[in-house]
């Protein structure tokens, strides 16, 4: 059985100070949650701060980005290396944004997850399709070549550990979900997909959870999908009283 995993994306909101508060807060409401992952992934500059607040919590931290290098000549970079020993656990690679805001590619994503793996962290990839796409039947070739592109060279044994995000694009921070039968379907396609090529037994392990205005009124029925295995929030993950709902209705 896989535990779900919710994962707040907080995206370019809160400072270091927000940060801490945040955290404390949310720490002491969600204590006794046990059978869910929970996850906040705040900006680059307030992970080690997110790190040192949640420390003995069940809460883990995760960075947003990472650069695949290790060191080096890359001005505003920070490293997969440099993110590990900050303390967090988790990076998410390839979001919608990076993709169509900063130009990112499969094969930099692909890139990344190495890059990630290499230092102990697990990667979060975010896949998904523009309403363009879908409107033009191209979801599952969309999915198919980002998960081929993003996850080439990844082993088993990684997939097993790794974390995808479906998150159609036209679902990010419209209010406009997937309903629980579109997420599923998605999902239900690739996991099939990540049976037939990396193996069933992996693609049984490897989390995929579904992103795009999760709110705590859709997410029991989002996540009642076999397929669906928790939440990447953006939005609803910055208040901690709608963060935490989520949190609990993903268990029930
Ligand atoms: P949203 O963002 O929940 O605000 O739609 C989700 C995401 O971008 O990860």
């Amino acid at each position: 059985m896989r535990t779900p995993i919710v994962a707040g994306n907080w995206k370019m909101h809160k400072t270091v100070g927000d940060t801490v508060k945040f955290v404390k807060e949310f720490r002491s409401v969600v204590k006794d949650v046990t059978g869910v992952e929970i996850v906040i992934a705040p900006p680059f500059i307030a992970v080690h701060a997110a790190v040192e607040a949640a420390r003995n919590s069940n809460i883990g931290v995760s960075a947003q980005d990472l650069y695949w290098e290790r060191q080096g000549a890359f001005t505003g970079e920070v490293s997969a290396a440099m993110i590990a020993e900050a303390g967090a656990e988790y990076v998410i690679i390839g979001h919608s944004e990076r993709r169509t805001l900063f130009g990112e590619t499969d094969a930099m994503v692909n890139k990344k997850v190495a890059a990630a793996f290499g230092a102990g962290l697990t990667p979060i990839v975010c896949i998904g399709e523009t309403l363009d796409q879908r409107e033009r039947n191209e979801t599952y070739a969309v999915l198919d070549r980002q998960i081929k592109g993003g996850l080439d060279g990844v082993t088993a044994d990684q997939l097993a550990q790794l974390v995808v995000a479906y998150e159609p694009v036209w679902a990010i921070g419209t209010g406009r979900n997937a309903t629980p039968a579109q997420a599923g379907e998605a999902h239900a396609h690739i996991r099939k997909r990540l049976q037939g090529w990396f193996g069933a037994d992996a693609a049984d392990r490897c989390h995929v959870i579904y992103g795009g205005s999760v709110k705590p009124d859709n997410i029991a029925e989002l996540v009642r999908h076999p397929d669906v295995d928790g939440a990447l929030v953006g939005g609803a993950s910055l208040e901690v009283g709608a963060f935490a709902e989520i949190v609990f209705r993903t268990r029930a």
